[in-house]
């Protein structure tokens, strides 16, 4: 009974660590990220619109971009609803010789610099064997 009480004991002092390393991450994570400067590309859908939302929910200052102006208008919509101090957005193709540019002047001229870029845009890739579409190929290479 007494190596029971033991374990009991040791069991709970584990939990109790767990969660107050947990608590202590999420905290640290909210103090960093409030009035972050960040800018998501590709975050019209996916996964790039799902960090748009988490940044916001910590009171991030948001730039997001994609092609899609009216996708764009929505993710924006919501992340201010979930708590971003700011959240705008700017169209543009990754692919051009001059959006990228644009995207990054147009955020530092908005938030007054930037903390945080998150890279994360990408054409559509079949999984599959590479079956020698090179125009595809060096599409792609110039959306990234
Ligand atoms: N989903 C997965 O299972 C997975 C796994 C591993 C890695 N990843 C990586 O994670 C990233 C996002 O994946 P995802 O599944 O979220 O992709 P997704 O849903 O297809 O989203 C791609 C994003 O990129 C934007 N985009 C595409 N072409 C663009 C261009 N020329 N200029 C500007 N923006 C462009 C799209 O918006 P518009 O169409 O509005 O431009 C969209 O917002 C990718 O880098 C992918 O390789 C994904």
């Amino acid at each position: 009974t007494q190596c029971s009480v033991f374990s009991l004991l040791a069991l709970e002092t584990i939990v109790m660590a767990g969660i107050h390393s947990i608590m202590f991450w999420k905290k640290m994570f909210s103090e960093t990220l409030r009035g972050a400067r960040v800018l998501v590309t590709g975050a019209s859908t996916g996964i790039g619109e799902q960090m748009a939302y988490h940044y916001a929910r910590f009171g991030a200052q948001l730039v997001i971009t994609a092609r899609r102006e009216k996708v764009l208008q929505q993710v924006v919509e919501k992340c201010l609803s979930l708590g971003a101090q700011k959240a705008l957005y700017i169209a543009g193709d990754m692919a051009t010789e001059s959006d990228p540019d644009k995207v990054v002047e147009f955020t530092l001229e908005k938030l007054g610099g930037l903390d945080y870029l998150v890279l994360n845009h990408i054409g559509p890739t079949p999984f599959s064997v590479w079956k020698g579409d090179i125009e595809h190929t060096r599409w792609l290479m110039k959306v990234m």
